[in-house]
């Protein structure tokens, strides 16, 4: 058994259907179901007899503490979390308290559970704690792309949380030698990403001949990765990476966000034309604020050690996620729901007042 927390988001549901694709063991999810946590995100799994769903908040430590005892799970994959920039910007308490706070609680239940278990339990145990590259901050044009060891440099009050659970994770495997590995991965993209981020926000509005909205210039990079090459990169670092170490997961596809637009629109007009073309759709909007540059990852470290490398490249797993959402109206229908509608409001409105 493994627990997996935050596995209804995006990422979380992706790894848990991968999981349960390739892996024996069993998955027990906790999810406290945020506005980004879905249960339709689970019906690949939903009849699979190895998945178990707990409803509850990673600050619940009684909770942790029953799940840990009860189903004495080998490792943790560490995906709960309040993932959106924008977000953290409007309201940063909900990410100091999930991203922070509840990492400390998970790995103080974590290191109270080891206590129990045998050396070999221990010593064979996984805490994963998934990050991001926004932790490294904003790189300038031409700069190399982040390794491992460049300092952190976080802007936003997201990334600034998520650097927080790094630092608390590290120390307790230096502190506590709880068996923690860190993973720092860039811009994932795929099925099932809530519609507030940039590419299926464009898919969404685009397909409902709706603005798409760009920030400032449109020339901040991103990295883009796949989410199943996220999911393939995880696993890979459970069994083979070194315990008390960091990866970064990236795809080495940088692009400026008004051509991650273009694309998608380009897509659109092939497998749903419309009678102009959607890039007239396009609308460039005030900026956010601190908006950070550019994101870049070496993952060198990652390739060398596991032999791990992408299966997609930015083109076929752009294609492949238009068409999942071509395919899929009721999903959207269903996650655009009143409160994301107020906070679009909130986001876009509040964006063209300054
Ligand atoms: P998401 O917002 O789609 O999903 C987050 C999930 O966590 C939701 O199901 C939500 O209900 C759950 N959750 C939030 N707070 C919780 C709490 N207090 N207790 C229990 N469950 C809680 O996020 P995502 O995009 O799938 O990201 C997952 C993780 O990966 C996050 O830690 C994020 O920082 C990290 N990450 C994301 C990306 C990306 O591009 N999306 C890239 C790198 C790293
Ligand atoms: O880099 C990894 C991170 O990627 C993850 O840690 C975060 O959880 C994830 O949300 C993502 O953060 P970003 O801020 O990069 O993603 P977002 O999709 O919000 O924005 C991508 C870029 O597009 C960013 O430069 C802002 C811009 N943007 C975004 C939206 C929503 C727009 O131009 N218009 C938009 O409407």
């Amino acid at each position: 058994m493994i627990l997996v927390t935050g596995g209804a988001g995006f990422i979380g549901s992706n790894f848990i259907a991968e999981w349960l694709g390739h892996e024996k063991s069993a998955v027990i999810n906790l999810d406290n179901l945020t506005y980004a946590g879905n249960q339709d995100n689970l019906k690949p799994v939903a009849n699979d007899a190895r998945y178990v769903f707990a409803q509850g908040d990673i600050n619940d430590r009684a909770l942790i503490d029953l799940l840990l005892r009860q189903h004495k799970p080998h490792a943790i994959v560490h995906f709960a979390a309040e993932s959106h920039v924008d977000r953290s910007i409007h309201g940063p308490d909900e990410f100091v308290q999930s991203n922070i706070v509840g990492t400390f609680n998970l790995l103080e239940a974590t290191r109270a559970y080891l206590q129990e278990q045998s050396a070999a339990e221990r010593a064979s145990f996984r805490f994963l704690h998934v990050s991001t590259d926004e932790v490294y901050g904003s790189l300038p044009a031409g700069a190399p792309a982040a390794t491992e060891s460049t300092p952190y440099d976080p802007q936003s009050p997201y990334s600034a949380s998520k650097a927080a659970a790094d630092h608390l994770v590290r120390a307790y495997a230096n502190t506590y030698r709880l068996p923690a590995i860190v993973t720092n991965c860039s811009n994932n993209y795929g099925p099932r990403q809530f519609p507030e981020k940039l590419i299926p926000l464009t898919i969404v509005n685009a397909c409902a001949g709706k603005h798409l909205p760009v920030y400032g210039d449109g020339l901040n990079v991103r990295d883009w990765l796949y989410v199943t090459d996220h999911c393939t990169a995880l696993r890979l670092v459970l069994s083979k990476g070194r315990v008390g170490d960091t990866y970064n997961i990236g795809g080495n596809a940088e692009k400026t966000n008004i051509e991650v637009v273009r694309t998608i629109c380009s897509i659109l007009d092939e497998l749903k034309p419309a009678s102009e073309p959607h890039e007239r759709l396009i609308e460039f909007v005030p900026d956010r604020p601190g908006h950070d540059r550019r994101y870049a990852l070496d993952c060198t470290k990652l390739t060398a050690e596991t032999g791990w490398r992408p299966a997609e490249n930015f083109a076929s797993g752009l294609r492949k996620t238009v068409q999942w959402y071509l395919d899929h109206p009721d999903w959207i229908a269903r996650v655009v729901s009143g409160d994301y509608k107020k906070w679009i409001t909130t986001n876009y409105e509040a964006r063209d007042k300054q």
